[in-house]
């Protein structure tokens, strides 16, 4: 990506400092919860303990680590391989798959948050190879689109290893999704009625070194819009979380053979603020490229996002107004592909008076 264009230049309140000290420690490092899920391989063990440390943290930071989780490290190491093998092609190939202002799925290079370039290029695929979606923003609108994923040629066993990727992925998501909801007092099975027809897509970032990284972000302060993110990151460090209590930043110890998981927007609204959908950033480097690979865990278009019933009270009542995910996410992909005059919109919009 070469020089660092104006459009990628923070401003001054939003600049990182390094994420390491100059022995090279991170800096308030390992602050999240590390949930071993070990024992969620026995089918009949008892999730409460796990779920009442699921709580703690989704309370305390919205953010998590998990390890012993099940997934094969050996596809973990396949997937990042092939996807290295991606972004390593020329530019020229890679936008063969470009996205496009219909298909927010493919390749970019030109992500906007906040309305400041973040220093990296993106990969995105829909867990579904045909997901349903609005055909527009206009809320009385009802017409719906059908998308597919477009893929590239090279490397070959791209799309293979990265759809068994996915789907594994996707059976985490939802052993957490369940323990969340056990976590809530609610059913196992409470949410999953959701996304029969989901909206998941998976992203794959890399973060080039930057000749100036005390002035860009790999991605801009922000909190992801969806129920929960699964993100698998390489060992070179970068991601940042401002905690709950008081905004700090804190940086998180890279662990390729852990997941990152984080409560997004719809678990914040749905749990009445109980539980948390964090504001994060990523800072770069000048030395090391980085690669990640969220896995956006969101509902299907037809879902209307508001605090759930057995969760409200007199003593509780909603803190939000009811909305329409297709619509929301449909907003989110205009305003994340292009700069905006405003910013692009937030759950915030939806608070109750
Ligand atoms: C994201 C994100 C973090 C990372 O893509 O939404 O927050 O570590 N990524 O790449
Ligand atoms: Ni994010």
């Amino acid at each position: 990506m070469g020089v660092l264009d104006e459009a990628f230049i923070q401003a001054p309140e939003h600049r990182p400092k390094t994420h390491l000290t100059n022995s090279g420690d991170y800096i308030l490092s390992n602050e999240i919860p590390t949930i071993d899920l070990s024992s969620l391989q026995d089918p009949h063990c008892d999730k409460t303990a796990l779920a009442a440390e699921i709580a703690e943290a989704c309370m305390r930071w919205g953010f998590f680590q998990v390890i012993n989780h099940g997934l094969s490290l050996d596809l973990m190491r396949r997937v990042e391989k092939t996807v290295a093998d991606f972004f390593s092609l020329t530019l020229e190939e890679k936008r063969r798959v470009k996205r496009d202002e219909v298909n927010p799925m493919g390749y970019h290079d030109g992500e906007h948050t906040k309305n400041v370039r973040d220093w990296k290029e993106i990969f995105d695929f829909f867990l579904q190879d045909s997901t349903t979606v609005p055909a527009t923003t206009e809320p009385e609108d009802t017409e719906l689109r059908k998308l597919t994923n477009p893929w590239p040629q090279n490397p070959s066993d791209f799309r293979e290893v990265c759809q068994e990727y996915a789907r594994e992925v996707e059976k985490l998501a939802f052993k957490l999704l369940e323990l969340i909801s056990i976590s809530l007092g609610l059913p196992g099975d409470r949410l999953t009625g959701y996304f029969k027809d989901q909206t998941s897509f998976l992203r794959f970032n890399h973060y080039p070194p930057c000749p100036n990284p005390e002035l860009a972000l790999g991605v801009g302060r922000h909190a992801d819009a969806g129920v929960i993110t699964v993100l698998a990151q390489d060992s070179v460090g970068g991601l940042q979380v401002s905690r709950r209590s008081d905004g700090q930043w804190f940086s998180v110890k890279p662990n390729p053979d852990a997941f990152i998981i984080n409560i997004g927007n719809c678990m914040q609204v749905w749990t009445n603020d109980k539980y948390w959908s964090a504001e994060h950033r990523v800072v770069v480097n000048s030395s090391k490229e980085r690669f990640s690979m969220p896995f956006f865990l969101f509902p299907s278009h037809d879902t209307n996002i508001e605090p759930l019933k057995e969760l409200i009270s007199e003593d509780n009542p909603p803190c939000y107004k009811k909305y329409n995910w297709g619509k929301f996410f449909a907003a989110r992909n205009r305003s994340d592909y292009k700069k905006l005059q405003t910013e692009s919109i937030q759950i915030d919009r939806f608070k109750a008076a």
